[in-house]
């Protein structure tokens, strides 16, 4: 098991593809960070979506994730700061479509990823964020492996089982074979259209197989969360306060910090 005094390092994690991984990502980094806590963004996904959101348009900077995994660099040298106050990021870079090759052949190919994380300065952080690609590929093994928690999203729009006992497999696997045990924090709902019988059938089936380990509340599927990306805007930004948008990631942030036992920081300037 993980070290518990450790700061909490989260996978954000599903090889489905499109089910809110990075939208998870990307406003549950913005809402802890609002609530005064100092949050990293590591991107692990091919496309880089979380980089495009909160990166700065500059353009890429030198270091980047793909980058300190091909070359051996230390992680560290990818860190860059956001637009957002306490949010840091670790950008993918372009040549993270090849780490996956890459790892195959490199030695402990499963903790490369731990290994360049030794030179994050972790305490500098109250929580830090992987988001990961949409295969349960290497890549994603090392961000499982280098962390202390996984976060799983669950689309409403499909019967998801059989992509999750993949993902439980993998766990097992990784329990057994490398002797890491990282717990579930949770599935997250995620596309909740309560119009759609589809949305109840998930939950049920979801509540049924795992209990207490799915969130009591998930995230609405909502034009905002579709629409704020393209403006390179977390909901934070992009929604107005009040919006549901907001309201769902105050939930999440409230349900993730009694989880993981964080205690109170004080309210956000500019609640939701
Ligand atoms: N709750 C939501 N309501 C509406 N659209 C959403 C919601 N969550 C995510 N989306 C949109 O769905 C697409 C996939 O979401 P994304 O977070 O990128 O998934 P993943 O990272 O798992 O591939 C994106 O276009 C995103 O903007
Ligand atoms: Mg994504």
């Amino acid at each position: 098991m993980s070290s518990r005094l450790q700061q909490p390092i989260i996978a954000i994690a599903n090889q489905k593809g499109g089910v809110g991984k990075t939208t998870i990502a990307v406003n549950l980094a913005a809402g802890m960070v609002r609530r005064g806590r100092r949050v990293l963004l590591i991107d692990l996904d091919i496309q880089g979506s979380a980089s495009a959101i909160l990166g700065r348009s500059e353009g890429e900077p030198d270091g980047n994730v793909a980058k300190c995994l091909l070359e051996g660099r230390p992680l560290s040298e990818a860190i860059i700061p956001t637009a957002y106050d306490g949010l840091d990021l670790a950008p993918a870079g372009e040549r993270m479509a090849i780490v996956d090759l890459h790892l195959a052949s490199a030695l402990g190919r499963e903790h490369v990823l731990a290994r360049a994380f030794r030179s994050v300065a972790i305490a500098d952080y109250d929580l830090v964020l992987l988001d990961t690609a949409p295969y349960l590929g290497l890549l994603t093994l090392n961000a499982i492996v280098a962390s202390t928690h996984l976060l799983v999203p669950v689309s409403c729009e499909y019967l998801p089982m059989l992509g999750l006992k993949l993902l439980r497999d993998t766990l097992g696997s990784v329990q057994q074979q490398i002797g890491i045990d990282v717990p579930i924090l949770g599935y997250v709902l995620t596309m909740i259209d309560r119009r759609e019988r589809i949305t109840d059938e998930v939950e049920a089936m979801l509540r049924k197989t795992f209990g207490n380990q799915v969130f009591e509340h998930g995230i609405r599927i909502n034009t905002h969360h579709k629409a704020s990306p393209s403006h390179r805007q977390t909901i934070y930004d992009y929604e107005p306060a009040g919006g549901r948008g907001r309201a769902d990631f105050e939930r999440l942030c409230d349900e993730v910090e009694v989880r993981l036992g964080l205690s109170r920081k004080a309210p956000a300037a500019n609640p939701a």
